[in-house]
């Protein structure tokens, strides 16, 4: 396996918030971002927490950033050796991606030497680990100040109505307490390594672990930290509990050897080779270490945020993204993880059900932007207008319905690829049951009609509000009443047990009849003489400008470009990929010929707005036999977070982070793309079609229960692909 390294000299400050995300270290429990040891909240510092939020006063509901134990201070003869202002001869920021450790090095110009790594550890994962190592070049006194930083960076916050400091046997606490009551304890340990060193007291007042030392010219002192971090969602005691894991942990160099260990055998699966392309293997491998280290991997019932672990963008929430763009890794790679993102799904119907109630609807209509117990963190208000500084109000939540059937979606992945059926049983059928039954309550018919509607909806492309018949939409709904029949009526045949007890809770047999009828009467938006499908009612009556027109039209860059007066609004430019998303995920049902006509209809008129747009458009460029058009759009979601650049701010608000969907896209892009993997009953077929100058590719994916290798090319060793 090659190694791969991510480095950069710059700490220049208007690159902090990108660096932060580039260099960012997780292992699903939380995701610390890639800043430096003396950066604070103006620097965007997180150690955000996965699965717990929190909301202050009327402002949105944000998950939570712990208090950073990674908070330090070296100073040398009195003078604080902090970048950017401390002058530097030299400095370097470095990701050891298959080893997950983040390092920096910075030569002061004084001499001095910092070197300090740290880690998530990925098996203990309530554990950070730190060692810092500083060297002078002429004899020097030093003190050194490690903080547990309470003041943490909110967005709409505080998020902490107390925050407690203490001290007790050489440890360091803050005990933070939520407005809504939850706790939030780090706890850590510290040692200094040098023969004549002075500690002095650990001082609550003063919040820090001081150490007071002299290097002679040439000596090094070592430092190591390791800080637990636990929350009342996880112990009832998360103070006592941070404590007691503080207390019992090894020494660095043990800690960091079963860290390493546990990459290593993630690596074993998720590695990909490319022969001929470093930068499409390294951006690929990048993108599998940012889906690695945000998998809940110790969680039964946990899912993936849109914006990753790496802040409060999105509020943390959990969108379709997982089950659209990020499940295939999972399945591949990790299909336990996705089985816990899918139980999450199960877990949270309460709350789709009570949301369903709220809009007069039947059955599960699930959170757009969803939180624990599913509840809607979606605001009504999620754009500010530049122009006035008001919200605007966006319909998100009210109507992008399509969120409950890429729920549905997830789990007929799962089982198809694991060939594992326990999930419909264990509470997935009875998502699908109620996924069906909210499809069948918003089904509209006009008297002298007999074909039914699901009209004033958002499909993918955000663009376009209230639309009527969005053509993803209906079909993804006429999936859900197709898979709600076969199902149901697979589960009466072989478990009927398990039916019966569904039927006792549901009473839904009846309602079968109505759902296969559903299927048939719901409109089709058929493909025009070119092949085209109109992507909503009216769609090809709208201005078809070129989307450098639209851009052209904005007066502020920074500009909405959807809701009811954005640019695109009025015109045939989408957001992201619509059409071309559904003929990807439903491919079964569609010719080449349709395909091909919507992609060369719609590439031209989409902005990709979105992270989640490019690598549809490369997984169809791959199915029409063009993987050299495919290629950029891979390159590009692939590369989303090594190359950053994007959107960081929406005036004054962050929305930037890491793009864990864009990243699972990509890998999409790879297996279904570029490898053309037909799986089926038999095994793993693949029809590889790569682009230019790629000679081979090797990866191996978990289906149904067994490793299977994929490899062609000049990495095919002879086979072209492995099938069991
Ligand atoms: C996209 C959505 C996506 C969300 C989170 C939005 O910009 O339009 O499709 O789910 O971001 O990634």
């Amino acid at each position: 396996m090659k190694e791969l390294m991510i480095t950069t000299s710059s700490c220049a400050r208007e690159e902090i918030p990108d660096l932060g995300n580039r260099y960012l270290t997780g292992n699903g429990y939380m995701g610390v971002r890639g800043t430096l040891e003396e950066y604070g909240r103006d620097q965007l510092v997180a150690v955000n927490l996965a699965g717990i939020y929190d909301r202050f006063g009327t402002g949105w509901r944000e998950p939570l950033n712990a208090p950073n134990p990674f908070a330090l201070r070296f100073l040398s003869g009195g003078e604080p050796l902090t970048l950017p202002e401390a002058a530097a001869d030299a400095h370097r920021q470095t990701l050891d991606v298959r080893r997950a450790l983040h390092s920096r090095e910075t030569r002061f110009e004084n001499g001095v030497c910092l070197h300090i790594e740290r880690f998530s550890h990925m098996e203990q994962v309530h554990l950070l680990c730190l060692q810092a190592t500083v060297t002078a070049q002429s004899a020097a006194t030093f003190t050194l100040e490690a903080a547990i930083d309470g003041d943490v960076w909110d967005i709409h916050g505080p998020h902490y109505r107390e925050m407690a400091l203490d001290t007790q046997d050489e440890l360091l606490t803050a005990l933070g307490t939520t407005n809504e009551g939850d706790q939030v304890a780090v706890c850590a340990g510290y040692t200094l390594d040098l023969a004549h060193t002075r500690r002095d007291r650990t001082d609550a007042r003063k919040r820090i672990a001081a150490f007071a030392f002299q290097l002679r010219a040439g000596e090094t002192a070592t430092f190591t930290l390791t800080a637990a971090v636990y929350t009342s969602r996880d112990t009832q005691s998360p103070a006592d509990a941070a404590r007691r894991a503080a207390q019992a942990a090894p020494a660095y160099a043990t800690l960091r050897t079963q860290h390493i260990r546990c990459w290593e055998k993630l690596w074993e699966r998720a590695n990909i080779e490319i022969d001929g392309d470093e930068t499409a293997e390294q951006a690929l491998n990048y993108s599998a270490y940012h889906l690695l280290s945000v998998a809940p991997r110790h969680a039964e019932s946990l899912s993936v945020p849109a914006r990753g672990l790496s802040g409060q963008t999105y509020k943390g929430a959990i969108f379709w993204d997982t089950e659209m763009f990020m499940l295939d890794f999972y399945l591949a790679i990790l299909p336990e993880v996705a089985k816990a993102t899918l139980r999450y799904r199960i877990d949270t119907l309460p709350g789709a059900r009570v949301k369903a109630e709220q809009y007069g609807l039947r059955g599960a209509f699930y959170a757009w932007e969803s939180q624990e117990g599913g509840y809607d963190a979606c605001s009504d208000y999620n754009v500010t207008d530049v122009f006035t500084q008001r919200p605007m109000r966006t319909y998100f939540r009210d109507k992008q319905i399509h969120i409950t059937a890429a729920v549905v979606y997830g789990l007929w992945k799962y089982a198809r690829w694991t060939g594992d059926d326990s999930l419909w049983r264990e509470g997935g059928a009875e998502v699908l049951v109620e996924a069906a039954r909210f499809y069948h309550s918003l089904l509209v018919r006009r008297v002298e009609s007999d074909i039914d509607e699901l009209r004033d909806v958002i499909g993918p492309d955000e663009y376009h509000e209230r639309v009527n018949n969005n053509a993803y939409t209906n079909e993804m709904a006429r999936f859900v009443f197709e898979q709600s029949v076969e199902v149901t009526t697979r589960m009466a045949r072989q478990a009927p047990d398990d039916f019966e007890a569904l039927e006792r809770k549901l009473r839904f047999k009846t309602e079968i009849p109505r759902f296969t009828e559903a299927a048939c009467s719901l409109k089709r938006q058929a493909p025009d003489a070119k092949g085209v499908m109109e992507q909503f009612d009216g769609y090809f009556a709208l201005e078809d400008a070129t989307v450098a027109q639209v851009r052209a039209r904005l007066i502020d860059p920074r500009e909405y470009w959807g809701g009811a007066y954005g640019v695109a609004a009025q015109t045939q430019v989408i957001k992201q990929a619509d059409v071309i998303t559904l003929l990807f995920m439903l491919r079964d049902r569609y010719t080449a010929d349709t395909l091909r006509a919507n992609y060369e209809y719609y590439l031209p008129r989409t902005e990709h707005g979105s992270s989640l747009s490019a690598c549809m458009y490369a997984l169809a460029a791959c199915a029409i036999g063009k993987p050299d058009e495919a290629y950029p759009l891979f390159l590009g979601s692939a590369q989303a977070d090594l190359n950053g650049g994007g959107k960081q701010w929406a005036g004054l608000v962050y929305i930037g982070g890491t793009h864990p969907a864009a990243a699972g896209g990509a890998y999409m892009a790879l297996l279904w793309g570029f490898l053309g993997i037909q799986p089926d009953a038999d095994g793993i077929r693949i029809s590889p079609r790569l682009p230019k100058g790629w000679q081979g590719v090797a990866c191996q994916v978990v289906y149904r229960g067994q490793v299977v290798q994929l490899a062609c090319g000049t990495l095919a060793d002879g086979h072209q692909g492995t099938a069991f």
